[in-house]
């Protein structure tokens, strides 16, 4: 018998190691090391007698059929996919446990069903009864989804291989499938991947296109199978927060499509129900006129999509004050509120800041920069801002408000959902044309904007005397405390 070589491996980033150490080296993680059977998939009497095959080469531009893809049926999926499951194609979707993952899967599997395709779901987690009173709840019962409650791959690819190739396979989920062909524990990271591996080798030799749901950790990454994201020809996140019905679904990685889409969804007693129109979803509890609030209109992949960012800017008792932000990046909060001090005199080191964006959704645009500063302004000087107005714009370091990508869709979308202002770039003036019929208040540079929001705050006889003097209130001057 060949003996086993056991070795310590990183249930994080998959890194291995011959002894044991607190500390990943690789990733940085602690206490990740587990001891697992690292001699591979194949035993070493077979790899060492194996004779190599030869196989043929392909030039670079040959004619290959293109990727056929099989539409969901449902848009907002379709959306975020690229616009269907590709043909062989495997693609993982992760997300916290009970964001709504299997819900998801059952619908599009369910409709996929009743137009007719083979569907299978296998669900490692559930038992059939669990799965059956779902679609049940759901009211998809009736819909010819060929369903098994399995765990060895071996089993599910033998079973799958018989009859007619299913168009999609949904594993649910791909940490509590294992294999034979390695001695670790299920779950580990050399289980899954070899799982995952034996799947997605299913998925290219049948042109079955697979679904692998996969957990994510408490620090946001799916555990264990960040190997598998390398695998995988598309990686989708599900997110949301638990108190909000608003679920996000977006692609990490995509072979076959856009990384930038969202699809967007909201969570009722009947399933998800798809959102084509986000920005009233997002907008639809706005604290309408309260300071601290600004709308941010951004772009999510190729739609607008109109939020709200809030603001709390608050004095603080503590030496180092808080900056806390959910939905956004730290550091380009970070590097809003310098420039607001540093070219704009407002004082915030006393001051603990929060930055939230509402309904959950998360921006990486530098768009909403420009939206950020109003709202920490607004708040700070508590003056609310005009409630019929949008934000958007990059700020620089200097100061300066910096033109964006795809003007006139963010002025489209804000006026066709009633707003009357735009506040934006002096320099995007120009491709706004003019026609979305708001009134545009074009800003150079972000002291334009404070001084704007402060002389609001002292109107409304909030601010010291001084202030009436200069546009700046004397509180937000240099050097006062
Ligand atoms: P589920 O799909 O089981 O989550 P996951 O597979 O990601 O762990 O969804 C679980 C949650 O969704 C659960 O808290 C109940 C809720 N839910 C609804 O609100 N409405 C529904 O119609 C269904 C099926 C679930
Ligand atoms: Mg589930």
């Amino acid at each position: 018998m060949a003996k086993s070589t056991l070795s310590f491996v990183c249930q994080n980033c998959g890194a291995a190691y011959n002894r044991w150490q607190g500390k990943c080296e690789s990733c940085g993680e602690w206490n990740t090391l587990a001891e697992e059977d690292a001699s591979g998939s194949v035993p070493v009497s077979i790899r060492s007698k194996r004779k190599g095959r030869t196989f043929a080469l392909e030039s670079l531009a040959g004619k290959s059929p293109d990727a056929p893809r099989l539409s969901s049926g449902m848009t907002e999926l379709d959306r975020v996919t690229g616009g269907g499951f590709v043909r062989g194609s495997v693609l993982l979707v992760g997300g916290d446990p009970g964001i709504g993952k299997s819900t998801l899967l059952t619908q599009a599997t369910s409709l996929l069903a009743r137009a007719g395709h083979r569907v299978v779901y296998i669900s490692g987690e559930e038992a059939v009864a669990q799965v059956r009173l779902r679609a049940e709840r759901l009211g998809l019962s009736d819909a010819p989804v060929q369903l098994a409650a399995e765990t060895s791959v071996e089993d599910i690819v033998s079973t799958l291989s018989e009859g007619a190739v299913p168009r999609l396979i949904v594993i649910d989920s791909i940490q509590t499938m294992w294999t034979d062909t390695v001695e670790s524990a299920p779950g580990t990271v050399t289980q899954v991947r070899a799982s995952a591996q034996a799947l997605i080798r299913f998925a290219k030799k049948t042109g079955a296109a697979i679904i692998l749901v996969g957990h994510v950790t408490k620090d946001g990454q799916i555990a264990g199978p960040r190997v598998v994201e390398h695998m995988v020809d598309a990686v989708m996140s599900f997110e949301g927060e638990g108190s909000q019905q608003f679920r996000i679904l977006r692609a990490v990685k995509n072979r076959f499509g856009p990384t930038d889409e969202i699809g967007v969804f909201e969570m009722t007693g009947l399933g998800l129900r798809e959102v084509t129109n986000p920005s009233e979803l997002f907008l639809s509890e706005r604290d309408l006129g309260t300071p601290g609030t600004a709308v941010f209109a951004g772009i999510e992949g190729t739609r607008p999509v109109l939020v709200e960012l809030q603001a709390l800017v608050a004095p603080t008792s503590l030496g180092t004050p808080r900056r806390a932000v959910v939905g956004w990046d730290p550091s380009r909060l970070s590097m809003v509120l310098a420039v607001l001090e540093a070219h704009c005199g407002v004082k915030l080191s006393g001051h603990d800041v929060y930055l939230n964006v509402a309904g959950g959704l998360r921006i990486n645009e530098p768009a909403a920069d420009l939206a950020a500063a109003a709202a920490l302004v607004s708040s700070l000087v508590n003056a609310q801002l005009p409630t019929d107005a949008v934000y958007f714009g990059e700020i620089s370091l200097s100061g300066v408000v910096r033109p964006v990508a795809q003007t006139p869709a963010r002025l489209k979308e804000a006026a066709k959902l009633g707003f009357q202002r735009a506040v934006l770039p002096e320099s995007a003036r120009g491709d706004a044309g003019g026609d979305a019929g708001l009134s545009l208040n074009a800003v150079n540079s972000l002291t334009t904007l404070v001084a704007e929001i402060a002389a609001r705050g002292s109107r409304r006889g909030e601010s010291s005397a001084p202030a009436e003097k200069n546009a700046t209130p004397a509180r937000f001057r240099r050097g006062e405390g």
